[in-house]
């Protein structure tokens, strides 16, 4: 078993399968109230460059449900990066706890991070890609599967930016065979490169994979409607010209949520700029299904600890 999570196409579809099947056991164990204590003692050291309410508040209330205990560690108030190497910074926070979430402004800290750490290193979102949010999100979407269909038949419009959610989705998709299409205007869909590191996986997993300047096609025959924001921390001074490129043909709105199935579903990562990228009506109409995703980054938080802390715990039998 891979040591760290860092990217989606780490792992194969099988164990992104038991990923997501270890998260709907302790989902139901935890409405039955009963969540297993299976990291009691153990501690998570969480790395937040930026700021976050999903990723924070469910690894740190995973750790709690499962008898641990997490550390909320913010640049200013650790060393990492300043006054100490993130080399060494891994090393030392690796002797304290059994393992560390990182949400880092360059994917490259999480790498170094990984390089060094001797504790599994979990990706809480970096500049590339968002791994634990995708796997929540594919988990969410089979709590929602269209009447009949199973996961490979299902087709995902993302409609919007090459976010590093976007580009996370395209890569759990690959993997495990399901439909994925992103609408944006060309200068804002998937690199080249990007989409290159998928093809093996997309020719072993059957998956379609396809760009499109054109939201109407993409979501005609969607089961799934997803966006994100159309900019980020960093990105403002771009925003008059990312606001001309994606307004109003992009927003995901009633009139373009009309030329889906009715039976699609709305999806946001969050946070989500209300208004921009979607609209109220689409945000809290009957088809979305964002609070069930959000919700379930606590139970997906959950599972993968114990995929990668538990088989590394000392148990007083051994
Ligand atoms: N979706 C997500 O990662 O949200 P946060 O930025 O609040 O953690």
């Amino acid at each position: 078993m891979l040591h760290h999570f860092v990217q989606i196409l780490d792992f194969s579809k099988e164990e992104l399968l038991r990923m997501m099947e270890l998260t709907a056991l302790l989902k139901r164990a935890d409405k039955d109230g009963a969540c297993p204590k299976l990291l009691s003692g153990a501690s998570l050291g969480m790395i937040f460059e930026e700021p976050s309410t999903r990723t924070r508040v469910s690894f740190e209330v995973a750790m709690t449900k499962l008898g641990g205990h997490a550390l909320y560690l913010r640049p200013g108030e650790i060393h990492l990066g300043a006054r100490e190497s993130i080399a060494d910074t891994a090393r030392v926070v690796s002797r304290m706890v059994d393992a560390i979430e990182a949400r880092t402004l360059k994917h490259q800290t999480v790498l170094d991070l990984a390089k060094y750490a001797t504790v599994p290193v979990l990706n809480g979102l970096t500049d590339f890609n968002h791994p634990t949010q995708v796997v929540c999100d594919v988990f969410t979407m089979t709590e929602h599967a269209p009447k009949g269909k199973k996961l490979e038949d299902f087709n995902l419009a993302f409609v919007g930016d090459a976010t590093n959610v976007c580009i996370s989705l395209m890569f759990i998709c690959a993997r495990l065979g399901i439909s994925f299409t992103q609408a944006a205007p060309a200068k804002y869909q998937i690199s080249e490169a990007h989409r290159a590191m998928v093809r093996d996986a997309c020719a072993e997993s059957g998956a379609k994979i396809s760009f499109t300047e054109d939201p109407a096609a993409a979501v005609a025959e969607a089961d799934f409607i997803y966006t994100d924001l159309w900019w980020w921390v960093g990105q403002e001074s771009e925003i008059p010209e990312r606001s001309a490129a994606f307004m109003p043909k992009f927003q995901v709105n009633g009139a373009l949520m009309a030329k889906a199935p009715a039976t699609a579903r709305f999806m946001h990562c969050l946070p989500a700029s209300r208004g921009v990228e979607a609209t109220d009506e689409v945000m809290d109409g009957t088809q979305s299904i964002i609070l069930d995703q959000s919700e379930n980054r606590l139970h997906t938080e959950k599972a993968l600890l114990v995929w990668f802390v538990y088989p590394r715990l000392k148990r007083p039998s051994e």
